[in-house]
C-alpha cells in the first residue's frame, strides 16, 4: 500500500477554486478506525455550502478539510479495538461535516461506528448515492413523519438525491405520493413512485387535495408556499436548507425539523431496502477526483438533477 494518497482539500473558505487535488500523507487507522480505499463519495449540498463558509455558524471545519460526507469503498485495514470488519469488506462510510477526513480522497480513516457493511447484490460505486441521502429521508419519513398507509404525502423537490429517496420510501410505505420536480423531471418522478408530479416551473395546480404530510426541502419562498397545501392537522417537514418562518399556529399544523444525525443503523437499514429493491440508488453523474471543483460548482448552481452526484476517487 502506498504511503501517499491523492485528496483534493481546502485550507481556507471560499469558492470552487480553494479546492486542491493534493498528495497526502496516507492515514492510519487508530483505535476504533478503519482504513478504507474508497470507491465513490457522494457531492451534497452540505459540502459546497461547507466550504463556502456559509454554515460557519453552526460547524467549525478542520483545516486543511477533504470534502465528502459519504462514500463507499473497501476495508485495507483495521485500527485497534475494531470488532465487525476485516479487509476485504465493502462498506459505506460516513465522515462528520467539521472532521478534516473527508471522503473525495483515495483513503480514508473512518470511524468504524460510522461504517456500515454494504449488503450483498448493492453495487460499490452507485450505493454512496444512498447513504447521507438515505438517512436523511429515512429519519423525515420514519422519525419526524411516521407515514403511514394511506395518507396523502407532498415531497418538494421530489428530484433532488434526499427527495427521490423519500418519494420511493413513502409509496412504499403506502402513502399517495405528489412530487414537485423541474416539469422536465415528471416522468422521472412517477417513475420513483409518485402518483403526481407538480412542476415547479409551471403554474401551481389549484386541485391538489389537501395534504397530510408535506417535506420541505427547500425553505425559504417553497417552504411558505407549504402551508395552504395541508389539511387541518397536517404536518410540514422540513430539512435545514434557506430560513423558514414557522407558521404553524396560523393554519393549524405541526412543523418539525428532521433532525438528521449521523446513525450507522439507519443507514443499514436503507442499505437493506435497496438490497430488497425497495430503494433504487439515484446517481446524478459520475466525475473523477480532479473534478471535485466541477462537481460542487455544478451543484451549487442548480445543474445537478435526478440524484446524487458521484466522484469516484
Ligand atoms: N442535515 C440536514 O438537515 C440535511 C441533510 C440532507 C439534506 N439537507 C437539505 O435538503 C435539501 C435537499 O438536499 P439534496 O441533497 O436532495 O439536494 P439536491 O440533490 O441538490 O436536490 C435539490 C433539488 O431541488 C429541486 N428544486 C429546486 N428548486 C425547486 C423548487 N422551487 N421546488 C421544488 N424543487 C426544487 C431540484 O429539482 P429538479 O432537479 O427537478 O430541478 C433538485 O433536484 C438541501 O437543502 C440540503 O441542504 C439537509
Amino acid at each position: 500500500m502506498p504511503d501517499t494518497m491523492r485528496a483534493v482539500s481546502y485550507e481556507t473558505y471560499g469558492g470552487p477554486e480553494v479546492l486542491q487535488l493534493a498528495t497526502l500523507p496516507r492515514p492510519a487507522p487508530g483505535p476504533g478506525q478503519v482504513l478504507v480505499r474508497l470507491a465513490a463519495a457522494g457531492v451534497a449540498p452540505l459540502d459546497w455550502k461547507l466550504r463556502a463558509g456559509l454554515l460557519a455558524a453552526y460547524f467549525t471545519p478542520a483545516f486543511p478539510k477533504i470534502p465528502g460526507r459519504d462514500g463507499t469503498g473497501t476495508v485495507v485495514a483495521c485500527g485497534p479495538e475494531v470488532e465487525g470488519f476485516a479487509p476485504g469488506d465493502a462498506v459505506a462510510v460516513m465522515a462528520p461535516p467539521a472532521g478534516a477526513a473527508g471522503t473525495c480522497a483515495e483513503y480514508i480513516a473512518a470511524e468504524a461506528a460510522l461504517c456500515v457493511a454494504l449488503p450483498k447484490g448493492l453495487e460499490l460505486i452507485e450505493s454512496a448515492a444512498l447513504i447521507n441521502s438515505g438517512l436523511s429521508a429515512w429519519i423525515a419519513a420514519m422519525r419526524t413523519a411516521r407515514v403511514q398507509p394511506g395518507q396523502k404525502v407532498l415531497v418538494q423537490a421530489g428530484a433532488g438525491a434526499v427527495g427521490g429517496l423519500l418519494v420511493q420510501l413513502c409509496a412504499h410505505l403506502g402513502a399517495e405520493v405528489t412530487a414537485t420536480c423541474r416539469s422536465t423531471n415528471a416522468d422521472y418522478v412517477q417513475g420513483l413512485g409518485a402518483q403526481r408530479a407538480i412542476a415547479y416551473d409551471a403554474p401551481f395546480p389549484t386541485d391538489l387535495p389537501p395534504q397530510d404530510i408535506v417535506f420541505d426541502l427547500m425553505g425559504g419562498v417553497v417552504h411558505d408556499a407549504c402551508y395552504p397545501l395541508l389539511a387541518k392537522g397536517g404536518h410540514l417537514v422540513w430539512l435545514t436548507a434557506a430560513p423558514i418562518t414557522d407558521r404553524g399556529a396560523d393554519y393549524g399544523v405541526t412543523v418539525s425539523r428532521a433532525m438528521i444525525a449521523d446513525d450507522a443503523g439507519v443507514v443499514a437499514d436503507v442499505l437493506a431496502l435497496a438490497a430488497q429493491g425497495v430503494l433504487r440508488p439515484q446517481v446524478a453523474g459520475i466525475l473523477p477526483l480532479d473534478q471535485t471543483a466541477l462537481a460542487q460548482d455544478r451543484l451549487a448552481s442548480g445543474q445537478v438533477t435526478r440524484g446524487r452526484l458521484l466522484i469516484t476517487p
